[in-house]
C-alpha cells in the first residue's frame, strides 16, 4: 500500500518518492484554510488520509467545522480531534507514507504578549513531538514554514540561505520549528522538507487574513483598513500551488531542504485592493492606519531551488485567484458572519 524510496542524492531531483495508488497521508491542522484543501485534494487522488486537529479558537470552530464537512464523509479519511501533542504517534504513524505538517497558531500580529506562550507550545512543542515521535521511522514530513521567518531582509527577492531576521513572534516560532526539523533530520534522519509559504489566498483563506477582510467588507459596502501607506509588496501565492508543492515535496523534497513557495505574483497592497475592486466591479473604499508590529514591508521569493528540486511552478494568476476567492466568499457569507 505504501510507497518507498527509490534512488539517491543526485542532480536536481535527489530522492524520489513513487507515490502509488491508495497511499496513507497524514495531515496536522487538517480543519484550517490550507490542511482541509490538501486533505480533499488528496482524497479525491483515491489516498487515505488521517486528519488532526484541536480545533484551536483563533477563529471561528464553525468555519473549520465547515471546512471538515466533505472530509468527513470520505470513507477514505479518518479524523482526530486531539492536540499534537497528545496523539497516540507509534499507532497513527503506523503504514504512513507522509506528514503534512500544516498546524499552527498563525498570525503574525496576535503572536506579541501573552498569547506568545500559544505560539510556542502549538508551534514549537508540538512540532517537536511530531519530530521525537518520527525518530526511527521512514515517513517523512513537510512542514508548512513561512515567509515570516525572512523578516526585513536587505535584498530582494528572497532566497532560501539568506540570513533569517524574523520580524515578529510568530516568525521566531515557524524558524525554531523549521531549525527543529532540520536538526531531526541531521541527527536521527528524520526525512523533513519545509516550505516557505509566501502570503497563501484563496477560498477558505483564514478571516484574519487581508484579502479576505477586504473582500468581505466590499461585498457588505463598508470601507476598508490598511495597515501602512499601501506601499508594501507581497509574493501572493494561491492555495492550489501551495497544495502542489506539498505533494512535490513530498516525492522530491531533499531531506533536511528547505524551499520557497512563491506565487510570482508580487505586488504592493493597494494594487491589490484595486484588483479585488476590479473582481467586484465597484471601487473600494479604503482608509489608511498605523503599520502594525511585526508586519514585513516587503516579501518576493526567489523560487529557483523549489523549481529545479522539485519542479514546482505556481500556475494560478492573482487576479483568477482573487476570482475564485471572491465568488467562495460571497457564497459563504452565512457562514463567515
Ligand atoms: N496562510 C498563510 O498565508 C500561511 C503563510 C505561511 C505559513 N503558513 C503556515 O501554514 C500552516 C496552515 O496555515 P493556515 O492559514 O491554514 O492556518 P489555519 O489556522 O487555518 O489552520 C491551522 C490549523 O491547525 C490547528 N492547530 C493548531 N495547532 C494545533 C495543534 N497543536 N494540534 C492540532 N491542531 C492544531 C488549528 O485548529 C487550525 O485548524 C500553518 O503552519 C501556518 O503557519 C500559512
Amino acid at each position: 500500500m505504501n510507497s518507498d524510496w527509490v534512488g539517491s542524492r543526485a542532480g536536481a531531483q535527489p530522492y524520489e518518492k513513487h507515490i502509488t495508488s491508495m497511499t496513507k497521508f497524514i495531515v496536522t491542522g487538517t480543519a484550517g484554510f490550507i490542511g482541509s484543501t490538501l486533505a480533499g485534494k488528496l482524497l479525491s487522488a483515491g489516498h487515505q488520509v488521517v486528519g488532526i486537529d484541536c480545533i484551536t479558537d483563533y477563529y471561528s470552530e464553525r468555519i473549520k467545522r465547515k471546512n471538515l464537512e466533505s472530509l468527513i464523509a470520505d470513507e477514505n479519511f479518518t479524523f482526530i480531534e486531539k492536540n499534537i501533542t497528545e496523539i497516540d504517534w507509534p499507532s497513527v504513524l503506523k503504514g504512513t507514507s507522509t506528514v503534512f505538517h500544516q498546524a499552527a497558531q498563525a498570525g503574525v500580529r496576535a503572536s506579541w504578549g501573552q498569547s506568545f506562550a500559544v505560539y510556542t507550545d502549538l508551534n514549537i512543542l508540538g512540532t517537536q513531538t511530531l519530530l521525537e515521535a518520527m525518530k526511527g521511522s521512514s515517513v517523512r514530513m513537510v512542514y508548512a514554514s513561512s515567509s515570516s521567518v525572512y523578516g526585513d531582509t536587505p535584498k530582494l527577492p528572497m532566497h532560501e540561505d539568506d540570513a533569517p531576521q524574523p520580524k515578529s513572534p510568530y516568525g521566531v516560532t515557524k524558524l525554531a520549528a523549521e531549525h527543529l526539523c532540520c536538526l531531526y533530520w541531521k541527527n536521527f534522519q528524520v526525512e523533513t522538507v519545509s516550505l516557505r509559504y509566501f502570503t497563501v489566498f484563496g477560498p477558505r483563506q483564514r478571516p484574519d487574513m487581508a484579502f479576505h477582510r477586504f473582500i468581505r467588507a466590499g461585498i457588505e459596502g463598508q470601507s476598508i483598513h490598511i495597515f501602512g501607506d499601501g506601499k508594501q509588496t507581497r509574493d501572493f501565492t494561491f492555495i492550489d500551488d501551495i497544495v502542489e508543492a506539498n505533494i512535490l515535496a513530498s516525492e522530491k523534497g531533499r531531506p533536511g531542504g528547505v524551499y520557497n513557495i512563491g506565487g510570482g505574483s508580487r505586488i504592493t497592497l493597494a494594487e491589490a485592493v484595486d484588483k479585488i475592486g476590479h473582481v467586484l466591479g465597484k471601487p473600494m473604499d479604503a482608509c489608511f492606519q498605523d503599520v502594525q508590529m511585526g508586519d514585513m514591508r516587503h516579501t518576493f521569493a526567489d523560487t529557483t531551488r523549489a523549481s529545479e528540486d522539485l519542479g514546482f511552478s505556481p500556475r494560478v494568476s492573482l487576479e483568477e485567484g482573487l476570482a475564485r476567492e471572491a465568488e467562495w466568499i460571497e457564497n459563504s457569507m452565512a457562514l463567515l458572519v
